[in-house]
């Protein structure tokens, strides 16, 4: 009774104009190995999850993209939404509708665009957590050890303790770096990897306590209209009246029976062009190449384009040089700020 649900509706502007609107990063192969980051989480999944219990959730402007990528999905595997509402909604829709099929369900919530490395022992840890007596009435996350005041991500401090799901004490989502350093110089905590496993009933009822118009909304819209012709309409209506707030601080941050599992895995979210820089296969110079291109007393930099597009570099160092589209970008790589603006400028062009 182990069922998936992977989140792909995220937008990824902080990758502009590698990732865009009309195909989200989630969408890409970033790492260049053939794969875009939603078939290698899928595909990541398989070996634990039978493939119909795979579902994925996105915005109905990207489910040809999923049908696409994920060719042996059925229809029913797509859950499409309406608008953007953030995590919260989207784990409730989809906790709903695997609710209506198996009341018992052990549901693991994914990120689709995150790297894993050592994906056996993810598997482990995934089977581990998911184990009947280990999640019933429990809110699972997977935590990772971090390795900088990290303000993006939620930090996790447990009771030490032999069990393997370990007893949360305090979760809080993205501190001011102030905050995180402290956090990080404690050396207590770890990282929110945003990859949750429950029961299916525990989530519902976590719902029900900690958003409870939300809870009220699906209860009485949503459940009733499931799996007929009106679900389009009650997910719309749904959506039209659910705040937008993410799981980590609409649920995660006041539930009490929040624990967390380690593992020996890699993990990472692929955030910024200096993450994928780190992970990256690099030149004698530290230099990520993912183009046709000749680079000469250049180091530390990422340079990525099409294959038909000669790019020449020479003398830069810590350099992001993308030839994306009708777009070509030349900027420091790890300014990661900067990105925002350069789309809200681009947005506020005449
Ligand atoms: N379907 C759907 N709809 N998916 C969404 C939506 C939505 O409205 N909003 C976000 N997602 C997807 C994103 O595509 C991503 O895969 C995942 O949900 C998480 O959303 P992010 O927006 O990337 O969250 P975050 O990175 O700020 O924070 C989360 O992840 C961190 C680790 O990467 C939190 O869980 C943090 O606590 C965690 O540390
Ligand atoms: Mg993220």
């Amino acid at each position: 009774n182990l069922y998936v649900v992977l989140m792909a509706g995220g937008v990824g502007v902080r990758f502009w104009p590698y990732s865009r609107n009309s195909k989200p990063k989630q969408f890409l192969d970033v790492l260049g190995t053939g794969k875009t980051l939603l078939q290698s989480t899928f595909e990541r999944f398989l070996p634990i999850c039978p493939q119909e219990n795979i579902f994925v959730v996105t915005h109905e402007e990207h489910a040809g993209l999923v049908r696409q990528q994920l060719p042996t999905l059925q229809e029913d595997q797509i859950l499409t939404e309406p608008m953007r509402k953030n995590t919260a909604c989207c784990i409730a829709y989809a906790s709903y509708k695997i609710a209506k099929r198996n009341s018992e369900a052990v549901i693991v919530v994914t990120p689709s665009d995150h790297l894993i490395l050592k994906e056996q022992e993810f598997q482990d840890v995934i089977r581990k957590a998911a184990d009947q007596g280990r999640v019933q009435d429990k809110l699972i996350t997977l935590g990772i050890t971090p390795t900088r005041p990290e303000t993006g991500y939620g930090y996790i401090q447990y009771h030490t303790e032999k069990a393997f799901a370990k007893k949360v004490k305090t979760f809080t989502e993205k501190p001011e770096l102030s905050l995180a350093k402290k956090f990080i110089e404690s050396g207590d905590f770890v990282w929110n990897s945003g990859i949750f496993i429950w029961g299916v009933q525990a989530i519902l009822k976590a719902f029900h306590e900690h958003l409870p118009e939300m809870s009220e909304v699906f209860d009485e819209g949503v459940k009733p209209r499931l799996d007929t012709p009106g679900e389009k309409e009650a997910i719309l209506s749904a959506y039209s009246q659910c705040k937008s707030i993410s799981i980590d601080y609409g649920v995660m941050e006041k539930a009490t029976n929040v624990y967390v599992c380690l593992g020996n895995f890699t993990w990472s979210d692929l955030g910024s062009w200096g993450s994928i820089h780190d992970i990256s296969p690099k030149d004698e110079n530290n230099n990520v190449i993912n183009a046709n291109a000749q680079l000469y007393d250049s180091r530390n930099c990422i340079v990525k384009g099409s294959a038909d597009k000669l790019i020449v570099v020479q003398g830069l160092n810590g350099y992001l040089v993308g030839e994306f589209g009708n777009v070509v970008i030349v900027c420091e790589k790890d300014k990661e700020e900067q990105f925002r603006r350069f789309v809200n400028d681009l947005k506020a062009r005449p």
